[in-house]
């Protein structure tokens, strides 16, 4: 996957073009960490901690290889002497968090001369967030944004040349650096960036400010690296953006994300596709219809609703009613008629009454998802929402939360029941963690099943009999 660092020679002039540039850094930051690991008489460790989404986990992977690449040894968080927080912000309480954790790494730096503490991730971008580590987080060593992970390698150099904290964060950007090293978490499933940015701008979301504007990969350097995937042993990709459905509109050849995907389909040894987040104002009949005759898409779909009342959801900035909302489902299970639906849900969003509430339990009912992440509104400065008037109180958000979540789970717990009994193929993914004797496995819907299974299952695709639904997951039987 990774280019050749070969012909790298550091007493050549550092080049400027990318991703040569940061090749250039690895092998100095090689250097350092080697003559580092031969003073102390043992190598250096790092651990790479990963708050947030998919996306987040992803670029976590290219930290990670750069690392390796440097010659750092993975390592656990509490022994590890370089801790990066790949940091989300999405909500409030996952900011609290990493001021916790921070707190926490103090007093291990003050010990280790060798630690160091990097930030990254959405929470960077907020200038507030980076003022306040400045005047009361001193220790932490580099700090950088989402739009120049690519430069890590740099960044780590920069800091070991200068003794001080390293501050880079970037506004926005147009530039997608290709072919950097990265390490996956899974051999045989892998997430692969679409695109990056979201242009849509919900009312409560602070996630366009943070990953700027929507800017999506050039069609062939996504197929060049799936089919890198595949020669690697993966069998199974998620295609990540935080709207893939509008993937392509802004490329020079634009292309739609339903041809993406058909292009996709033709790779050779890829057998399962999965992608996330679709945004319902966006998602096309060409792209149901491609779902529908697709063998290698899964059998689910992801559709955030946020809420069920068409005057929040107006509110929201959200560009449908729950009635446009409710015609996309019957029509996407019209032509994929087994699909599983989950989705987003906030509760307490600002002007939220009781008639609103009793909209998003109704739209619950009439969708009756397989299941659904349940979010209390979070208020997020800068945001249109935060200055809205009518912000709902805790105790009525939590009632709200508690109903809705009651609802949410009985109903999952049905629709998961239907499948008992089937045989479905499923990708193995793990030992189990409750028993060493069985494994777990996926199902195209996204379910999971624990059956009889040892280890040299993991990454193979096989078919398992469902016995029994506990729930949220089946017990299964390989045939
Ligand atoms: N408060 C609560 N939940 C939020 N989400 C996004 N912004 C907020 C917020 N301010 C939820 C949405 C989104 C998911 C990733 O997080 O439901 O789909
Ligand atoms: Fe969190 Fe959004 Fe950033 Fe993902 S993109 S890490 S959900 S703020």
């Amino acid at each position: 996957m990774n280019m050749t660092n070969q012909n790298i020679n550091l007493s050549n002039e550092i080049p400027d073009k990318e991703p040569e540039r940061q090749y250039y850094y690895i092998e100095k930051a090689k250097e350092y960490i080697q003559k580092k690991s031969q003073e102390i008489g043992r190598p250096l460790t790092f651990c790479v901690t990963t708050f947030g989404c998919q996306m987040n986990a992803r670029d976590s992977e290219k930290l990670r290889g750069i690392l390796l690449e440097i010659g750092y040894i993975e390592a656990s968080e509490d022994i590890a002497d370089f801790v990066i927080y790949n940091t989300c912000t999405v909500r409030e309480n996952a900011n609290t968090r990493v001021y916790g954790r921070l707190g926490q790494l103090k007093p291990r730096k003050k010990k280790n001369p060798n630690m160091m503490i990097g930030l990254c991730g959405c929470m960077m971008q907020e200038p507030e967030v980076v003022e306040k580590l400045k005047k009361s987080y001193g220790f932490i060593d580099i700090i950088f944004g989402t739009h120049n992970i690519f430069k890590f390698a740099e960044l780590i150099v920069t800091r070991l040349e200068s003794q001080r904290m390293i501050i880079d964060i970037w506004k926005d950007t147009d530039q997608i650096v290709e072919d950097l090293p990265n390490e996956r978490k899974y051999f045989f499933k892998s997430g692969i960036n679409i695109m990056f940015g979201c242009n849509n701008f919900c009312s409560y979301c602070i996630v366009p400010y943070v990953r700027g504007r929507e800017r999506s990969r050039e069609p062939q350097a996504i197929i060049r690296e799936i089919e890198r995937l595949i020669a690697d042993g993966v069998v199974e990709v998620m295609l990540l953006g935080q709207n893939v459905n509008s993937y392509g509109k802004n490329l020079e050849q634009p292309i739609t994300f339903a041809q993406l995907l058909q292009e996709i389909e033709k790779i050779d040894g890829l057998e399962r596709i999965r992608f996330m987040t679709s945004h319902p104002k966006d998602l096309s009949d060409e792209l149901i219809e491609v779902m529908g005759n697709s063998k290698k898409i899964c059998k689910h779909l992801h559709l955030p609703v946020q809420s069920g009342s068409t005057r929040i959801l107006q509110k929201m900035n959200r560009r449908y009613t729950k009635e446009q909302y409710l015609e996309l489902v019957d029509k996407i299970r019209k032509a994929v008629p087994d699909i599983s639906l989950t989705t987003d849900i906030i509760v307490g969003f600002p002007g939220e009454t009781e008639e609103d509430f009793q909209e998003t339990l109704d739209i619950v009912r009439k969708v009756r998802y397989d299941s659904a992440f349940t979010f209390i509104y979070s208020k997020r400065t800068g945001t249109p929402a935060a200055v809205m008037e009518d912000q709902i109180p805790e105790d009525v958000i939590k009632d709200r939360f508690d109903r809705l979540l009651n609802e949410v789970q009985t109903i999952a717990s049905e629709v998961c029941a239907v499948h008992e009994g089937t045989t479905q193929q499923v990708l193995v993914e793990s030992v189990s963690e409750h028993d060493s004797s069985m494994v777990t496995g996926r199902l195209s819907n996204n379910l999971l099943v624990h059956f009889a299974g040892s280890e040299e299952l993991i990454g193979q695709l096989i078919d398992v009999h469902l016995t029994e639904c506990k729930g949220f997951y089946y017990l299964g039987e390989k045939i």
